[in-house]
């Protein structure tokens, strides 16, 4: 995905991970990530529950974006303008369950209209070589999926766009990235289902989810006629500092830790 089309956004700043580990887990969190793969460990962690009955805080570390990208009508394919607020970004109850709303509110301009689509992406981002992506696309099937199918993608360009084997607009589904060491992997509902070794990023940057249409036939379409809301009932994020005042504490943290749990296992 091109870093104009961030849009409709809630990012995570990297000057927010500054989280503590919590009393127990002060060695951090061994993720498991499989049978036969190796445990990571990481040290600090943010677990956000969406459905907390909170009406209006996101919680401390996620943030709603606020601002708006220009429309290129002379492109082909011509983009739309595209403004996001932070009342796109909501707790409701509406649909599904409880949980937030990250929303494309009905297009009732002029301008093309196909296939109905938003594009809904989780993701590691910095910069176009820095970025890894879930994402999926609810417009009608054409030459790069329909709203079956999964993209995983690092970028720029490496992508493996496999059937989901569900409708992702039916129910909520564990969307999981894992970013080590010369690898990205993504897993759905506890299954690893991609993996790519090139296009992995090496620098700190931030996991965005975002919902947004520009009206590009050849990737989000629509834009939608009326609104399109992407639900997130909870996120779960494991992660190493690149500060090393974060990590001299960490490591003076675990020195001193004698309990049991000191290692909590994910
Ligand atoms: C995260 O940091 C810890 C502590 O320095 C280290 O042991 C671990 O290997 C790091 N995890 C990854 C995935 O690099």
């Amino acid at each position: 995905m091109p870093s104009l089309t961030l849009m409709a956004s809630i990012f995570l700043a990297s000057l927010a991970w500054t989280q503590p580990a919590a009393a127990s887990c002060e060695c951090g969190y061994l993720v498991s990530r499989g049978s036969n793969l190796a445990p990571q460990l990481f040290t600090n962690s943010i677990v956000t529950d969406f459905t907390d009955g909170r009406t209006v805080d996101i919680g401390t570390y996620w943030q709603r974006s606020n601002y708006g990208i220009d429309g290129h009508p002379n492109n082909n394919p011509p983009q739309l303008a595209q403004w996001y607020y932070p009342e796109d970004v909501y707790k409701t109850s509406e649909g599904l369950a409880d949980g937030l709303a990250i929303r494309v509110k009905a297009y009732d301009g002029s301008g093309t209209v196909s296939g109905g689509g938003v594009a809904q992406g989780f993701f590691f981002y910095k910069d176009n070589t820095n970025e890894i992506d879930i994402e999926i696309l609810s417009g009608d099937p054409n030459s790069i999926g329909g709203p079956d199918s999964l993209h995983f993608t690092n970028q720029p360009g490496i992508t493996d766009a496999p059937a989901a084997g569900f409708d992702p607009a039916a129910d909520f589904h564990d969307y999981r990235i894992d970013w080590i060491p010369g690898k990205s992997e993504m897993w759905v509902d506890g299954t690893f289902r991609s993996s790519h070794t090139t296009g992995v990023p090496t620098v700190p940057g931030e996991i965005i989810i975002n919902c947004w249409s520009n009206g590009d036939p050849t990737w989000s379409q629509g834009p939608p006629t009326s609104d399109a809301l992407l639900r997130v009932r909870n996120t779960a994020l494991y992660f190493n500092h690149t500060n090393e005042a974060e990590n001299d504490a960490f490591d003076s943290q675990c020195a001193h830790a004698t309990g049991a749990d000191k290692i909590c296992n994910i």
